[in-house]
């Protein structure tokens, strides 16, 4: 994989959801993987800070050998409810011809072919949850967040990609996006995640998540910053106190 062909992809989803706000970009890679792909892959990802309304959607894709169209998993923030926090986890495929039996999943991704699932949960802000992609053979797959702290696996969902595709390519990309409105970049609420560095159970293989990159329309506008940390990389940008509404400014609790 060549990183204009990551960037092409994240290009592609802008296109695809013409209200969200792009902002974010995030390269991983990892060192030893097969020539027919890995069996799995673990994404940690940690909401260090963000609003608990809807809008942001932070996400890591993943490409297979043998087809084009990639799959992607992530979490977004919602609003409490009955005083707890409320996360949501997605795990889609854009490949045309991808099927599903699972409760979790339906028909369709961003408007096009694959297959989007998601789960919500009382997951927890500030806590480190392992995004897993691992097949369980016959190009089946299972996206799961387990819960660092407790163990706890939520199954995200589940889905059947084309007798064509192979495992998991080495290298891909992760976004942050506001997909809620198009707010005016000065008012996008403000959000910390730490992308941590990708694992899998192949031998040998070791994973890195590169410093975050600004794209996208608010460039230079939402207080971008990144940096190293301990087993990943930090990003954060947006303005506290905002609600991502173009014409409403209100405080909201975090
Ligand atoms: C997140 O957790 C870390 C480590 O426990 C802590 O140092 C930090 O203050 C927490 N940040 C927030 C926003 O709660």
């Amino acid at each position: 994989m060549k990183l204009s062909s990551s960037l092409a992809v994240i290009a592609s989803l802008i296109h695809l959801v013409p209200t969200t706000v792009a902002l974010v970009g995030s390269r991983w890679s990892m060192t030893n993987a097969p020539l027919t792909g890995l069996l799995d892959i673990t994404f940690p990802m940690t909401i260090v800070e963000a609003d608990h309304i809807s809008g942001y959607y932070f996400a890591q894709q993943f490409s297979f050998v043998g087809i084009r169209e990639i799959g992607y998993t992530g979490l977004q923030p919602r609003p409490d409810s009955n005083g707890n926090a409320v996360l949501h986890a997605a795990f889609s495929s854009f490949a045309a011809g991808t099927t599903t039996t699972d409760k979790n999943c339906s028909p369709g991704a961003n408007g096009g072919p694959g297959v989007s699932c998601s789960v919500e949960w009382n997951g927890v802000y500030n806590r480190t949850y392992n995004l897993e992609v691992r097949t369980t053979g016959n190009h089946n797959w299972v996206g799961t967040a387990i819960d660092t702290v407790t163990g706890t696996e939520v199954q995200i969902g589940s889905w059947t990609l084309p007798v064509i595709s192979g495992g998991i390519l080495s290298c891909q990309a992760g976004f942050v996006e506001w997909y809620a409105a198009e707010p005016p970049c000065a008012k996008l609420p403000y959000q910390q995640t730490i992308f941590g560095d990708p694992s899998t159970t192949h031998a040998g293989s070791v994973g890195t998540q590169s410093l975050s990159f600004e794209y996208g329309d608010c460039v230079g506008q939402v207080a971008f910053h990144t940096g190293a940390v301990a087993y990943g990389v930090e990003n954060n940008c947006g303005f506290r106190g905002q609600t991502g509404s173009a014409d409403v400014t209100f405080v909201v609790q975090s």
